[in-house]
């Protein structure tokens, strides 16, 4: 077990997702790309959490919203597929020079899609290792969980530990022949806020978001899980999978999903959830703060 530390508050603006919202200038594009903000004894991490597919529609939606880039600290990605890593070549040439790209160190592996014909789906050439370098990014890589500032923290490679979350059908090159691909490179992020609990940010829960929930319990000790915010990867899941992942987020204040989480589990888990589940959208923002008493 880690010691976590706790936030006094933290702010999740999604800055581009598919879902671009309704009557809205920001731009929707499949991917994911979240602006994760903590507060802790009046000092601030910024963080931004995965980089869409590309970066045209961060940059545009960043403006729209206000978000200086070169004020984000680090960027953590989620895993390495592109619609969460090609944005990252673009993103960087705005921040800082020396912002650390916080990622598992199988995110450059050839991974692909196998359907008529292969698709590569791993970090686009346009965010390549040494793009990203030669724009003053610095990377990070770790199997482990990394903590950011005290309250906020990686959740590390994710234990398997449900049956009933299987491998997707997606391979990777081993010994020139084609295997499934294990994507333990599927990493989320865990902020403790104070007197609350634990708010779960997830790119595409490939390891299972139950197994993402109940590793952060089990790392952290905390057992309380406030939010959980991201997209679930439940397109595919069977009635088995589906009702036994709605009654875990439904211990949760709040859910707010989307991207690749699929129609029919959003349904269930509005349908259970009610008023406590949010559509993930662009400019979607969700709050939570210490309890005061
Ligand atoms: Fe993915
Ligand atoms: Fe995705």
């Amino acid at each position: 077990m880690v010691q976590i530390g706790e936030v006094d508050r933290v702010k999740i603006t999604a800055l581009v997702v598919d879902d671009a919202g309704y009557d809205t200038e920001l731009w929707g594009e499949f991917g994911l790309s979240l602006l994760v903000e903590a507060e802790r004894q009046g000092t601030e991490l910024r963080l931004l959490v995965d980089t869409g597919l590309t970066s045209e529609p961060l940059l545009h939606n960043m403006k729209l919203l206000d978000v200086d880039p070169s004020k984000i600290e680090y960027i953590f990605l989620t895993h390495c597929h592109y619609d969460h890593t090609g944005g990252l070549g673009g993103v960087t040439e705005k921040t800082r020079k020396g912002v650390k790209i916080v990622a598992h160190p199988e995110i450059f592996r050839r991974c692909y899609v196998v359907r008529q014909n292969m698709k590569y789906i791993g970090v686009p050439e346009r965010s390549s290792r040494s793009t990203v370098e030669a724009n003053g990014g610095s990377w990070l890589l770790s199997r482990e969980p990394f903590a950011f500032i005290p309250g906020v923290m990686t959740t590390g490679e994710i234990q398997r530990v449900t049956s009933y979350e299987p491998l997707e059908n997606v391979h990777i090159e081993m010994d020139e022949e084609m295997v499934q691909d294990p994507e333990l490179d599927d990493v989320s992020l865990i902020v403790n806020v104070a007197g609350r609990g634990l708010v779960i940010i997830s790119g595409c829960s490939h390891a299972g978001i139950v197994n993402i929930m109940k590793q952060a319990k089990r790392i952290t000790g905390v057992e309380e899980i406030i939010g959980v915010i991201g997209g679930f990867h439940l397109r595919v899941a069977n009635e088995e999978q589906l009702s036994k992942t709605v009654d875990e987020l439904d211990a949760a204040e709040t859910v707010c999903a989307g991207h690749c989480t699929g129609f029919e589990a959003m349904k269930s888990i509005s349908d259970r959830m009610g008023e406590r589940f949010t559509l993930l959208q662009c400019g979607t923002v969700i709050e939570f703060a210490a309890d005061e008493g």
